[in-house]
C-alpha cells in the first residue's frame, strides 16, 4: 500500500501508475529505458548546461521514440567534481539543473505521457561538501561525526603512509590525509573515487537510516525507481586488508591476470542492504524498482543482486563488453539468460552509458571488441560509417532480446563519441588523476545535437544567445541532428522508432529466445527467434542468404535484396 507523507500531495496527484501488477507482469521486466545525462540532454535556460526544464521540453520526443521509462543521472546539489556523482544534498536539485519544482513538473509531465521515471542514487560516497563530511572534518578524531565515513590513522612512524594500499578507481591513492586545525598532519579518509568523494561507512546504522530516508524522499515524490551507483561497493572487507589486484570501474577486478573479488567490492554484506531497500519499495504502490550498477564478474555474481528479495534489475555488463563479435555476443546472451533464469529476474541489455566509449565508435575501431577508456586525437580514430552500420545492426539484436533494454541518449541518433576533445576542456576526474594517461569519459558526454543549424546545434533550445555548451560538440554532430533524422526514411531515429513500435506490438520484451539453428556464431552469423520474429545479424565477412518464405519487417541497412551483407541485421516474419 502506498505510504504517502504530508508533503507528497503532489506525488499523489502526479502518479498515474497504480498498477500493482502480478510479480511476473511488473512494467520493468520488459521496459525500454532511456538514460538521460541531464548535463547534456537539453538546456532550457541557455547557460550551456542541460537542465530539468530541458528534459520536460523533450518528453514528447521520448514518447514518440517509444520508450517506457527514463533514467536520469544525478541532478542533485553537488560541486560537480564527478559530474554530479558527488552529492552534497540528496534531497535537493542543483541550481545548475533547476529546482525541486522543476523536478516535480518534469515527473508529472513524464507520468502524464506514460513514461516512468528512475533517478540515480549514489550511496557509496557523498561529496566532501556534504554537511556530514564538513561536520566530520571539524569533529575530533574518533568522534561520532567521523564514524559516518572511513577515517583511519596512517601507517609508518608518523602515520605518513596510507592505511592500506588501495588505489582510487580514478587513479592515485584511495586515501587522502587531513591536516588538523593546528597545522599538523591528521588521519586519512577513504575515497574509492575522487578525493572529493569520501566513502560512507556502511557499518554505521546511521548511514543505513539516512539512505533509506533518501529513498523515501524520492518515492514520496513519485519516482518509479532508482539506479544504484556502485551497488557493489558499499561494504568493505573487515580490517580493510591490502590487496595486490587491480580494479577498474568498467572491466571489474583482476588479481594476477585472473578475475578476482577486491576487498572493497562485491562483499557479502551489500546484499543485506538491498534486502532492506526491497522492503522499503514494497511499502509503495506501482512496482517501484532498483537497478544495480555492479561491475562484477561473472554474470552469476551480478544476478545475486537481483534475487527475489533484493533489487529488480542489474545492468548486464557482459553484453556491453562483448563488442562486435558473434561468438562473444551469443555467449553473453546465453550466459545472461541462464543466469537470470536461476533467480527469476529479467535480463537487461545495454551497450553504452555515460562511462563508456559510445558503441557506435567502439564498433568502428580495428578491434571492435576493445574497450578503450576514452579516445583522444592522438589515438586510433574509428571508421565512422562502419561503426554506425554495426551499431544499427546491434540495436536490432538488443531490442529483440527478452527482458529490459537500455538506450543511452543519442544511441537513437547513431551518435558517435567525440574522439578529438582537446585536453583543456576535459572534465573527467580520471583524466586529471592519471595525468592524462586515461583519456576519460568526456567524449560520450557531449551535448546532444537537436538541430543541424544554429547555436549549439539546438542543445540550448530557443535561447537567443546561448552560452557555449559545457563540452564542445564536434562538427560531425550536425549530420546526426534529430531534426534531420525526424521523418527521414532510413535514418537511425526512424529505425529506432519503428523498432520500438514493433518490439512493443510483438511483445518481444516479454518473449522467449529460441536459437533457431539457421546460422552459427562460429560462422559469424547470429540467428534466433523471439515469438513470430526471426533475427539474423551478420558479424562476419561474407554475405549470407536470408531464409526463404519470410518477410523483412525491419533492416539495419537500406539493402533491399535477399542477401544479408556483413554488418547488416534483419527482423523477419
Ligand atoms: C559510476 C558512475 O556511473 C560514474 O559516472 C561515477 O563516476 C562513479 N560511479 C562514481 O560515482
Amino acid at each position: 500500500m502506498s505510504q504517502i507523507t504530508s508533503d507528497s500531495a503532489l506525488a499523489t496527484r502526479s502518479r498515474e501508475f497504480d498498477d500493482d501488477s502480478a510479480p511476473d507482469q511488473a512494467w520493468w521486466r520488459d521496459a525500454v529505458i532511456y538514460q538521460i545525462y541531464p548535463r547534456s540532454f537539453a538546456d532550457a535556460n541557455g547557460d550551456g548546461m542541460g537542465d530539468l526544464a530541458g528534459v520536460t521540453s523533450r518528453l514528447d520526443y521520448l514518447q514518440q521514440l517509444g520508450v517506457d521509462a527514463i533514467w536520469l543521472s544525478p541532478f542533485y546539489r553537488s560541486p560537480q567534481a564527478d559530474a554530479g556523482y558527488d552529492v552534497a544534498d540528496y534531497r535537493d536539485v542543483d541550481p545548475l539543473f533547476g529546482n525541486l519544482a522543476d523536478f516535480d513538473e518534469m515527473l508529472a509531465a513524464a507520468h502524464a505521457r506514460g513514461l516512468r521515471v528512475i533517478v540515480d542514487l549514489v550511496p557509496n560516497h557523498t561529496s566532501d561538501e556534504h554537511e556530514w563530511f564538513v561536520e566530520a572534518l571539524a569533529a575530533p578524531e574518533g568522534s561520532a561525526a567521523r564514524e559516518r565515513y572511513i577515517f583511519r590513522d596512517g601507517k609508518g612512524e608518523h602515520g605518513e603512509l596510507p592505511p592500506n594500499n588501495w588505489q582510487s578507481i580514478f587513479g592515485g591513492d584511495a586515501w587522502t590525509r587531513l591536516t588538523r586545525p593546528d597545522g599538523t598532519a591528521g588521519q586519512w579518509y577513504l575515497h574509492l573515487f575522487d578525493s572529493k568523494q569520501p566513502d560512507l561507512n556502511w557499518e554505521n546504522p546511521e548511514v543505513h537510516a539516512e539512505m533509506e530516508a533518501v529513498l523515501r524522499f524520492w518515492l514520496d515524490r513519485g519516482v518509479d525507481g532508482f539506479r544504484v551507483d556502485v551497488a557493489h561497493g558499499l561494504v568493505k572487507a573487515e580490517g580493510l586488508p591490502d590487496w595486490s589486484g587491480a580494479a577498474a570501474m568498467v572491466e571489474g577486478q583482476t588479481e594476477g591476470g585472473e578475475k578476482a573479488i577486491a576487498p572493497f567490492f562485491d562483499q557479502e554484506g551489500v546484499h543485506e542492504i538491498y534486502r532492506a531497500w526491497n522492503k522499503v519499495l514494497k511499502e509503495y504502490d506501482g512496482d517501484r524498482m532498483l537497478v544495480a550498477e555492479a561491475w562484477v564478474e561473472p554474470i552469476e555474481r551480478i544476478v545475486r543482486y537481483i534475487r527475489a528479495d533484493e533489487m529488480q534489475q542489474a545492468f548486464n555488463f557482459e553484453f556491453l563488453l562483448a563488442g562486435w563479435d558473434a561468438e562473444r555476443v551469443s555467449s553473453a546472451i546465453r550466459n545472461s539468460l541462464a543466469a537470470v533464469e536461476a533467480v527469476g529476474a529479467p535480463s537487461t541489455w545495454v551497450l553504452s552509458n555515460h562511462d563508456t566509449v559510445r558503441h557506435t565508435t567502439r564498433f568502428g575501431l580495428s578491434d571492435p571488441t576493445g574497450f578503450p577508456k576514452g579516445i583522444s586525437a592522438e589515438e586510433e580514430q574509428p571508421d565512422e560509417a562502419l561503426g554506425l552500420a554495426r551499431a544499427r545492426a546491434s540495436a536490432l539484436i538488443k531490442m529483440a532480446l527478452p527482458g529490459s533494454s537500455y538506450i543511452y541518449q543519442g544511441d537513437e541518433l547513431g551518435l558517435p563519441e567525440h574522439t578529438t576533445l582537446p585536453a583543456e576542456v576535459r572534465q573527467d576526474p580520471a583524466f586529471a588523476r592519471t595525468a592524462g594517461k586515461e583519456t576519460g569519459r568526456d567524449g560520450c558526454r557531449v551535448p546532444l545535437p537537436w538541430s543541424s543549424q544554429g547555436a549549439a546545434l539546438g542543445f540550448s533550445g530557443s535561447s537567443a544567445a546561448p552560452a557555449q555548451p559545457w563540452l564542445p560538440q564536434p562538427e560531425s554532430f550536425a549530420r546526426y541532428a534529430a531534426d534531420l533524422q525526424d521523418g527521414t526514411p532510413g535514418s537511425t531515429l526512424e529505425l529506432y522508432r519503428r523498432m520500438l513500435a514493433l518490439r512493443s506490438a510483438e511483445k518481444l520484451g516479454a518473449g522467449t529466445l529460441v536459437w533457431n539453428g539457421l546460422h552459427q556464431p562460429t560462422d559469424g552469423v547470429l540467428s534466433f527467434d523471439n515469438g513470430p520474429v526471426t533475427v539474423v545479424a551478420n558479424f562476419g565477412s561474407a554475405a549470407v542468404e536470408l531464409p526463404a518464405g519470410k518477410t523483412v519487417l525491419l533492416r539495419s541497412s537500406d539493402d533491399a535484396s535477399r542477401t544479408l551483407a556483413p554488418n547488416d541485421a534483419v527482423w523477419l516474419r
